[in-house]
C-alpha cells in the first residue's frame, strides 16, 4: 500500500483555530485540488477527534469520478476509516451517514452502536499506523489518505509509515497561540525530495519519503512466486518461494523443503545467501507468500529470522490466510522499522502453487 498524507495549516502550523466552527484553511482552488487527491486513492483516514470536532462527511464530490470508481466495481465514495481509543463516536456522524463507502473503525474498545454502520476492527494491543496498513491491506485497500488531525498524522509519520507528505499553507492566514488549536509542524526528513508549488495563493510542499518501486518489486516477485510451483505440496505447509537481493544486486532463490522437510522458502533463500559469504544487513527478501510468525517445527519464524539478519525490505504478494495460524508477519516486521509491500496482483499464481489447500 502507499500512504499519503494531507493536510493544510495557516502560516504558524495550526491545523485549526480554537473555535467551534470549521476552519476552511484552503483556497478554493487548493480544495479542489485536494478532492483530485483524494480521487487518487482507495481509502481516507481521520483521526476520532477530526470527526467530533469538524463532522466532515468525507466524500467524492465529482460524479463523473464517483461513475469511474462504479465502472471498477467498486463503491463510489472512498473507504472512510477512523481510530479511536476511547469509543466516543456517533453513528449520527457525517462519516457514517453520507455517501456510499466502507466504513472501518479501529478501536481499542468494542463499539456496539457502531457495528451495524461500519466494520469494528479491535487489533490486539495498541493501534500503531502499522496495524492500521496491514489490515486495510488485507481487506484489498492498496492505497491510503491520511488527512489528519496533528496526533494521527505524528502517528503515521513517527513510525516511517508514510510515503509521500503534501502540505499546503495559507501565507495570509495566522492565528497566534490565542486563536489556534491542534498544530502540525511538518520537517521533511533527511533524503526526502520535495518539489515546492502555488496552488491558488496556497504554498505547496509535496515530499516524497519513500519512492513508488513497484517496477522492480514486481521483477523480483514474479520469480519468488516461480519458485514457489517448485515446491512438492503437502497437506501441512504452503508452497511458497522467496528471493534474496542484495544491495550489490546478487540474488538467491529458494523454495518450500528445498533442502530439509522443515525449511520455509524464506530459510533456504537465507540460508544460500549466508553460504555465499553475504552480509544480509540493508538487504530485501521477496516471498510469494507473507512470512511467518509463528512455527512449531523450527525455533524460530521467518519473520524473525529475516529481523534478526538486519533486512530492510520484505515484500509478498498473499497475506497468509487464517488456516493454520493467526499470522502476524507483516505488522510484526512494520512495527520494527521494516519496509513491507505488498502486491496482490500477483497472489493469483501463489493460490494456484496453493490449490492443494483449497
Ligand atoms: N487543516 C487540516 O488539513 C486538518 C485535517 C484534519 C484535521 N484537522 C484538525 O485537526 C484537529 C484534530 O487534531 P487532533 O490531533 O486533536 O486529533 P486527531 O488526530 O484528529 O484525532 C486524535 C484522536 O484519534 C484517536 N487516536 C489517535 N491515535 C490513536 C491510537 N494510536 N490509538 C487509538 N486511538 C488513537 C484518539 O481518539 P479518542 O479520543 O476517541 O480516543 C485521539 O484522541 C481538528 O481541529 C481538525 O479540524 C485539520
Ligand atoms: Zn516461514
Amino acid at each position: 500500500m502507499r500512504v499519503t498524507l494531507s493536510f493544510a495549516t495557516t502560516a504558524d502550523g495550526y491545523l485549526d483555530d480554537n473555535g467551534p466552527e470549521r476552519l476552511m484553511i484552503s483556497t478554493p482552488g487548493d480544495w479542489e485540488a485536494v478532492l483530485r487527491l483524494r480521487a487518487a486513492h482507495d481509502a481516507i483516514l481521520v483521526g476520532a477527534e477530526t470527526l467530533r470536532r469538524d463532522n466532515p462527511a468525507l466524500l467524492l464530490r465529482d460524479p463523473a469520478v464517483r461513475e469511474l470508481r462504479r465502472a471498477r466495481g467498486v463503491r463510489p465514495d472512498l473507504a472512510k476509516v477512523t481510530v479511536t481509543r476511547s469509543g466516543g463516536l456517533s453513528p449520527a456522524m457525517r462519516f457514517f451517514t453520507e455517501g456510499d463507502a466502507d466504513r472501518y473503525v479501529f478501536s481499542q474498545t468494542e463499539i456496539t452502536e457502531l457495528k451495524d454502520v461500519a466494520e469494528v476492527i479491535s487489533t490486539d494491543g495498541s493501534i500503531t499506523a502499522a496495524g492500521i496498513v496491514t489490515e486495510l491491506e488485507k481487506r484489498g485497500i492498496d492505497s491510503l489518505l491520511v488527512e489528519g488531525g496533528a496526533r494521527i498524522l505524528a502517528m503515521f509519520l513517527a513510525e516511517g509509515m508514510a510515503d509521500e507528505v503534501r502540505r499546503a499553507v495559507n501565507p495570509r492566514l495566522t492565528l497566534g497561540p490565542e486563536r489556534g488549536g491542534a498544530r502540525f509542524v511538518f520537517t521533511p526528513p533527511p533524503g526526502a525530495e520535495c518539489r515546492h508549488e502555488e496552488v491558488d495563493g496556497m504554498e505547496v510542499t509535496t515530499c516524497t519519503l519513500r519512492p513508488d518501486t513497484s517496477a522492480e518489486d514486481l521483477g523480483y516477485l514474479a520469480q519468488a512466486v516461480a519458485a514457489g510451483r517448485l515446491c512438492t505440496p503437502s497437506a501441512t505447509s504452503y508452497c511458497v518461494g522467496a528471493v534474496v537481493v542484495l544491495p550489490d544486486g546478487r540474488t538467491f532463490t529458494g523454495h518450500t523443503h528445498e533442502t530439509s522437510p522443515t525449511h520455509h522458502a524464506e530459510q533456504e533463500a537465507i540460508r544460500k545467501a549466508l553460504d555465499a559469504g553475504a552480509d544480509l544487513r540493508g538487504a530485501a527478501i521477496y516471498s510469494s507468500m507473507e512470512p511467518c510468525s509463528q512455527r512449531s517445527s523450527e525455533p524460530e519464524s521467518c519473520t524473525q529470522l529475516i529481523l534478526r539478519h538486519g533486512f530492510s525490505r520484505v515484500v509478498f504478494a498473499l497475506y497468509e490466510p487464517d488456516r493454520f495460524v493467526r499470522c502476524r508477519g507483516a505488522r510484526t516486521l512494520r512495527e520494527a522499522g521494516v519496509e513491507v509491500r505488498v502486491y496482490p496482483s500477483l497472489a493469483g499464481g501463489v493460490r494456484e502453487a496453493n490449490a492443494h489447500l483449497q
